[in-house]
């Protein structure tokens, strides 16, 4: 199997490690324009493949072409945000970049499934769709999964368990406005609302929705890696393996939650051919009002880039 990694920056370069320790990808392509860097990056993991096991065959390249017969491809090339900056702030740059690798994706791998990891991901996800002309359940954006995890960590800071018990639930385009779902967040299945009082969850929401800023606070020079890679890698093994793993992904949407021709952070089923289903999930009235907010942003954003 083939993974190729577009973009080999802190995500990529994270992503080419972890595929290399996981030894399930044959053919590992590190891409990048600046040169050197997914030379550098490949050649230094290549080093290690002796005492990891693997015998993935891991190549740093700036050229696109070397992503020929991919079955999945992650993208994380662009510019990531510095402080001070919302993630809405990169549309522009980001968008050429992706229209760019979109259109190479749509003649030089038509059979891959896309991951899209550069932000704005919810805009950038609905442009690599557009510029491959994939079906929509072929290109899916890494958000959710994230968001769900970072609600997790918090959550077992304060209660003092191990986030591994809590499923936690975020919905919502990925940024300051996404949409922390309480009645389907629970520790080993029992309501969090039975440890924590609305205002302590209030606390640890608001922080949820902050939580790539504080990283970005205190890095200055980038935005958050190690996890965005964790996610994204583990939704190319689900994809890859038909796992039919329930998440939540930032998926196209075709009139379920009421929303048409949008990326939207949604619960979904991810494995073969990669979004296999929307899981449409009852909401409170409050939480539809914070989705259709959320969503509202995202859908100017999208409207900036009908002409990209
Ligand atoms: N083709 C390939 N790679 C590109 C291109 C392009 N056209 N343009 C830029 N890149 C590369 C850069 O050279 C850089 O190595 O994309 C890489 C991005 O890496 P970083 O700047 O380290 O950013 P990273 O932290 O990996 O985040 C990547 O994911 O979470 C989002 O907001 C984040 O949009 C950002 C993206």
């Amino acid at each position: 199997m083939k993974i190729s990694l577009i973009g080999a920056g802190q995500i990529g370069g994270i992503l080419a490690f972890l595929a290399a320790l996981d030894r399930v990808f044959s053919e590992i392509i590190l891409y990048d324009v600046v040169e050197g860097l997914p030379q550098g990056k490949a050649l230094d993991i290549s080093h290690s493949l002796s005492v990891i096991g693997s015998s993935s065959r891991l190549k740093g390249t700036n050229e696109i072409s070397e992503i020929t017969g991919s079955d999945v491809i992650i993208i994380t090339a662009g510019v990531a945000r510095k402080p001070n900056m919302s993630r809405d702030d990169l549309l522009f740059t980001n968008a050429k970049i992706i229209s760019d690798i979109g259109t190479q994706i749509k003649h030089l791998a038509p059979d891959s499934i896309c991951i899209v990891v550069t932000n704005p991901l919810d805009a950038m996800s609905w442009l690599m769709m557009k510029k491959t002309g994939f079906q929509s359940n072929r290109v899916v954006g890494m958000a959710g999964m994230l968001d769900s995890g970072r609600y997790s960590f918090y959550l077992s800071e304060k209660l003092g368990v191990s986030p591994v018990s809590i499923e936690a639930l975020v919905l919502g385009g990925h940024g300051d406005d996404m949409v922390p779902v309480r009645h389907c967040t629970n520790v080993n299945g029992l309501p969090i609302s039975n440890f924590l009082s609305d205002d302590d969850l209030e606390k640890v929401e608001d922080r949820v929705k902050n939580a790539g800023g504080e990283v970005l606070k205190l890095l200055q020079t980038g935005s958050a890696f190690f996890s965005p890679a964790v996610c994204a890698y583990r939704m190319a093994k689900a994809i890859v393996f038909d796992e039919n793993l329930a998440t939540v992904a930032s998926c196209y949407l075709n009139g379920e939650y009421g929303l048409t021709d949008i990326f939207f952070g949604v619960p979904c089923i991810l494995g073969k051919g990669g979004v296999k289903k929307v899981l449409e999930i009852n909401l409170s009235e409050r939480e539809i009002n914070q989705l259709n907010l959320s969503a509202e942003r995202i859908k100017k954003l999208i409207e900036q880039l009908r002409n990209v």
